[in-house]
């Protein structure tokens, strides 16, 4: 992990690897205060490729005066049409960076931040930004390589050069995002370890420790318990898994008096091979990434329990296998839920609602929450619809799914609203059981059934569901992602229970 400090000294007096500054664009090509001010064999390097200060456009120079020093340039475009930059712009530059002190294999860096009025927006918000993408951006996963030789090079070191380096919220700012950074690179973490170490078992244990140092209450129930209980839909799908199902449950109360409740409920399926209903091949691969969810709200809890929002927020984990057996669940089965509805099994693959039934109805029933989110990688439909850029998020609570768009642009985890309305609801009817687990063929849209599904267990509380089905994994083309877990839904979940009590 990088380890983040802020800094008013010019950094030319400091030794770093790399020293990085950031230029926009004018009308008559890159802003000249900021290169004019750099040594003069960059400003000629500058001129000489035609640095234009495009968003993304990166030029590092090797310095003369030290043999393992370079200064990296970095393009932020110019100012929109709306006036400001793009902070998703922004970003994306900063990743690349990042990426590129990596491949120079500097061991420290230095980043001059831009002019936060540039972006029209506060300096703790940029320092905020700043920090958490400087740590997704350096993400990498290589447990589980031995040759040291191809282990990626890691900095050890960023410094954030800001004038304002000892203001005190700035300072938090900092500190703030470095918690956050670090909770959504240990969901990438969990989601790409594999699925033999990744086990339901060794997720509830994670939710344990995190309750154990952070002091949350957390509980988890195992297969027999579970049973026992009534939660037909977990219990039904782990049935042809050798190993337990469990469900774990984080819970953070405020100290604030009569506070909101927030449940949070995040799918665990830690292998999907679809049950007896198969899946081929090629669609199994990354079924380890299933789990997402789960990671999404436990690592948003022990950022919670850190960061201590005035809010009330419970967090629900349904864990286990999807895998065929001669025990599994077999479709023209019927199941009953914790809340008493049953539901006929057409197609074992889609598994995951059956789960979220439960952890939903159990949510429901003994934490009366003012709103549920759950987030899950639910269906392919919601990939095809949406490609890797967008969740998506499908409620009928529109001052829900305001507050969850307004968060979301802020936090640059993005979603996309798609529709819940009466005539997809009958797309779920069964003839034998209350609900059928898959939708009408008919009516096709997959991501939108499966969102009705959930809504018979989540009763008349407020709710949200995310299907991070398309973003949750192997998302090209942004800087600072590569291929693996992408940690959505975190930065969203954390910020929705943090900006809880905002104003939108
Ligand atoms: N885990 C999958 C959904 C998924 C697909 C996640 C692709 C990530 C990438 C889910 O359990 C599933 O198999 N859904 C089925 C539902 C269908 C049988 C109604 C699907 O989408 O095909
Ligand atoms: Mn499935
Ligand atoms: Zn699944």
């Amino acid at each position: 992990m990088i380890d983040i400090h802020l800094q008013s000294k010019s950094s030319a007096t400091m030794h770093a690897g790399a020293h990085a500054h950031f230029v926009y664009a004018t009308e008559d090509g890159a802003q000249t205060d900021i290169i004019n001010s750099l040594n003069s064999s960059v400003n000629q390097i500058l001129v000489a490729r035609k640095f234009k200060a495009n968003p993304g456009e990166i030029i590092s120079v090797p310095l003369a005066t030290s043999a393992d020093s370079y200064i990296v340039v970095a393009g932020i475009g110019k100012k929109n049409t709306k006036h400001s930059f793009c902070i998703e712009s922004y970003r994306r530059t900063v990743a690349k960076v990042i990426r590129t002190a990596i491949s120079l294999q500097v061991p420290t860096i230095t980043l001059h931040l831009p002019d936060h009025a540039l972006f029209h927006c506060n300096i703790d918000y940029l320092i905020e930004q700043t920090v958490i993408i400087s740590q997704i951006a350096t993400y990498h996963f290589d447990q589980y390589i031995t040759d040291q030789d191809r282990k990626e090079h890691r900095i050890q070191n960023l410094f954030l050069i800001t004038d304002q380096s000892d203001n005190p919220s700035i300072i938090k700012a900092s500190k703030d995002a470095v918690i956050i950074g670090k909770a959504v690179n240990q969901a990438r973490h969990w989601i790409d370890t594999p699925p033999l170490d990744a086990t339901p078992f060794f997720l509830s244990e994670k939710a344990k420790e995190i309750g154990k140092t952070h002091n949350l209450t957390v509980t988890v129930f195992n297969e027999k318990q579970i049973i026992e209980m009534g939660l037909g839909g977990l219990a039904g799908v782990s049935r042809g898994s050798d190993v337990d199902c469990q469900l774990a449950i984080m819970e953070y109360k405020t100290q604030k008096p009569n506070a909101q409740t927030i449940a949070l409920v995040g799918k665990g399926i830690t292998f999907d091979s679809g049950g007896l209903s198969l899946k081929p091949a090629a669609s199994m691969e990354t079924m380890k990434d299933d789990m997402a969810g789960a990671a999404a709200v436990i690592n948003t809890m022990e950022v919670i329990a850190q960061l201590k929002p005035n809010v009330n927020v419970v967090a629900l984990a349904p864990l286990s296998e999807n895998l065929p057996s001669g025990k599994a669940l077999k479709p023209g089965d019927i199941i009953k839920f914790y809340n008493g509805k049953t539901a006929e099994i057409k197609n074992t693959d889609a598994e995951g609602r059956l789960i979220l039934a439960d952890a939903l109805s159990y949510a429901v029933k003994h934490y009366k929450p003012d709103a549920i989110i759950d987030i899950a990688t639910l269906t392919g439909a919601c990939a095809y619809a949406l490609g890797p850029y967008f969740t998506g998020l499908m409620s009928e609570h529109d001052e829900l799914v305001a507050k969850i768009e307004s968060v979301s642009k802020h936090v640059g985890d993005p979603v996309w609203r798609l529709p819940m309305t009466n005539d997809y609801k009958k797309a779920i009817i069964s003839e034998v059981a209350d609900i059928c687990n898959i939708g009408d063929s008919r009516i096709k849209a997959g991501a939108v059934t499966a969102a009705h599904f959930l809504q018979h267990f989540v009763g008349d509380t407020a709710w949200a569901h995310l299907d991070i089905a398309g973003t949750a994994f192997d998302v090209p083309n942004i800087p600072y992602f590569r291929s693996g877990a992408t940690g959505a839904g975190v930065r969203l979940l954390i910020g929705l229970v943090m900006q809880w009590h905002k104003e939108n």
